[in-house]
């Protein structure tokens, strides 16, 4: 009996994909995720990337609509970079706590103090924040972005691991930190890392930006889930422990089948990145939900703060 509900079931998952695939072509929809996905989100996906890589390709898709799997604030950014197209975030409610760490009151408040410095800001924030800021970065390419800025001071925000980590690469820059922090990686702990290593000492241990300062020092890379599958596959080691959200480790066990991956301490999930179902996907195309509009001139501000960071890496 049990069997054949389990049938049923993966029956009905394939009936799903094939009438979301049939409606993605009626549409001429594309659907974007983010390497946090659940694997059947992941699976369907026409392109899987970090924050970096899909807010390039959403500024060159041909397509009309974008179906953007992912947290709120990305559909946005794809929404900033391609006005003219329609993005659909298919659960309305997955945001990033992160993101809302930072309002625009406390950031006008944070310019008044710092006249002569400039905002960065990491993409990770609504497009209110982005819209007063200087230049946005993602966490591949911070470093970059912030070493790029022309003046001596900057103000970082939302993340404030993310900006420890910048300001310890680009101790030129003199950077004032938010302290905001995202809830997922705030969990990675240095005791973990420690009682990995003495288990797994041949193992690469590789954290995201986000994690705590303590980790990110004693890491052996840090970087960005795009930046994590490029070193694993380049790597010659055979076991890595990764210090990220547990859905990237699904893809880099699909694409390195024959290496070895372990969590750094339990496996951490974010809540808003798996609200995202494959039936939130077939609603999102037949019912042409949820329809991500912004405020014209926030969008035109935003974009010039997007932009800048492109053509900064
Ligand atoms: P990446 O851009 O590295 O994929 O990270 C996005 C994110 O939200 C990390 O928590
Ligand atoms: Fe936001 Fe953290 Fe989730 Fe990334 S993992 S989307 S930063 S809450």
């Amino acid at each position: 009996m049990a069997k054949k509900i389990r049938l049923n079931m993966e029956v009905d998952m394939q009936d799903l994909k094939s009438k979301i695939l049939e409606l993605r072509k009626e549409q001429n929809a594309v659907l974007l995720a983010h390497n946090y996905q659940i694997p059947e989100i992941q699976n369907i996906a026409d392109y899987l990337g970090d924050s970096l890589e899909l807010s390039k390709i959403s500024k060159d898709l041909k397509e009309n609509t974008i179906v953007f799997c992912g947290v709120k604030f990305m559909a946005e950014t794809a929404k900033i970079l391609s006005p003219k197209k329609k993005v659909l975030l298919p659960v309305m409610e997955a945001g990033c706590p992160l993101a809302d760490m930072i309002n625009v009151e406390d950031l006008i408040e944070l310019k008044g103090n710092h006249p002569d410095a400039w905002v960065v800001s990491y993409v990770n924030s609504s497009a209110e924040i982005k819209a007063l800021s200087d230049v946005c970065c993602t966490s591949a390419n911070a470093i970059n972005v912030v070493r790029n800025v022309p003046v001596k001071k900057i103000i970082f925000v939302p993340d404030k691991n993310l900006g420890w980590w910048v300001q310890k690469n680009v101790p030129e820059k003199e950077i004032i930190l938010w302290q905001g922090y995202c809830l997922v990686h705030e969990q990675f702990s240095i005791d973990d890392l420690m009682l990995v290593r003495k288990f797994h000492p041949t193992a690469e241990v590789i954290t995201h930006p986000e994690c705590p300062h303590d980790v990110l020092e004693k890491s052996d890379f840090v970087l960005s889930t795009a930046g994590m599958l490029k070193r694993v596959k380049d790597s010659t080691s055979k076991k890595f422990v990764i210090g990220t959200e547990e859905g990237l480790i699904y893809r880099l066990k699909k694409e390195n089948p024959e290496k070895y991956f372990y969590s750094l301490g339990s496996a951490r999930t974010c809540l808003n990145m798996k609200k995202t179902k494959l039936e939130d996907v077939y609603n999102a195309l037949a019912k042409g939900q949820y329809v991500v509009e912004l405020n014209l001139e926030i969008m035109e501000k935003a974009k010039l703060a997007l932009e800048r960071m492109v053509s900064y890496v």
